[in-house]
């Protein structure tokens, strides 16, 4: 198995010279490596601990998010909104600054997502199979269509018990791509606008986005793969902060509670090798364009 994992021993979150030794890692991530920063710890304040429990969800969705300009907090239970919000808006500014430095390349191009707490355990999560994280997958969805923008994610465990957050990751894009791509049909004709028109999808579905949604349907409903592809299991103690792409790394969660999570979005020519991005190699691999 490849080596996927690069430690890196910065301690800050934003630019402080020597302290910040980190750097020349865009090739790394589009690569498909995982950032991952032991001493790079996300610092509670005042009485955040206290919402370290999962009783601060509303229990309607597995995330406590922000949303629109007003950062509006979904998913959390009304006492603790104000402080949440707080806690994930921190957690935004100090993401931004970490993704600001250590990818000049990116900067000025990275757009902030919603950012999440994941206060919920991933153990014993009754789900369908198509949202069940513990198995492989590649991030896509299936009603925001990426059109080739990538996904950077900023990953924090936060968990006070020691718990670590468990991944599984699995083989390289293109030999995973290169697997099941042969079998998935090419989208039905009219079926974008189709989707488009019923508001299944904010935007019409690119074919791109077709191709990334059934490899992350079809990955999650191979169990001999899942049993079988080659993989290696990676704990984040709590304390660490992660950063990867997860349209392209196969990941699944096993374990963990009590993480943070900021997602950017990226136009793929912005980035150091756009030939990298999985826009471009199921482009290479389907000899035709995507969008
Ligand atoms: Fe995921």
């Amino acid at each position: 198995m490849r080596d996927i994992l690069q430690i890196c021993e910065d301690g800050d979150w934003g630019d402080n010279g020597d302290r910040t030794p980190t750097h020349g890692v865009e090739s790394v991530i589009e690569h498909g490596g995982i950032l991952c920063f032991p001493n790079l710890r996300f610092e509670l304040i005042d009485d955040e601990r206290r919402l370290l429990d999962a009783g601060v969800a509303d229990g309607s969705a597995k995330n406590i998010s922000l949303r629109g300009p007003n950062d509006e907090v979904r998913g959390a239970a009304a006492v603790h909104a104000d402080a949440l919000r707080r806690m994930i808006q921190r957690y935004r500014v100090q993401a931004t600054s970490l993704a600001e430095r250590l990818f000049p390349h990116y900067r000025g191009r990275l757009k902030p997502g919603n950012p999440s707490y994941r206060p919920v355990g991933i153990e014993g999560r009754e789900t369908s199979w198509r949202k069940d994280d513990t198995r492989l997958h590649v991030d896509a969805f299936p009603s925001n269509p990426m059109h080739g923008r990538r996904l950077l994610r900023v990953f924090h465990n936060l968990n006070p018990h020691g718990q670590p957050r468990s991944w599984r990751v699995g083989e390289p894009f293109e030999d995973f791509a290169r697997r099941f791509l042969p079998a998935i049909p090419r989208p039905l004709p009219g079926s974008a606008a189709l989707l488009h028109a019923l508001h299944v999808t904010k935007s019409r579905r690119s074919p791109y986005d077709h191709y990334m949604l059934q490899l992350h349907d079809r990955v999650k409903a191979d169990a001999a793969y899942q049993r079988d592809a080659p993989q290696q299991a990676i704990d984040f103690v709590p304390g660490t902060t992660w950063v990867v792409y997860s349209d392209q790394v196969l990941h699944a969660a096993m374990g963990g509670q009590f993480m943070m999570e900021q997602t950017f979005y990226l136009e793929p020519a912005d980035l150091q090798t756009p030939a990298s991005a999985p826009l471009a190699v199921l482009q290479r691999l389907l000899g035709r364009p995507l969008l």
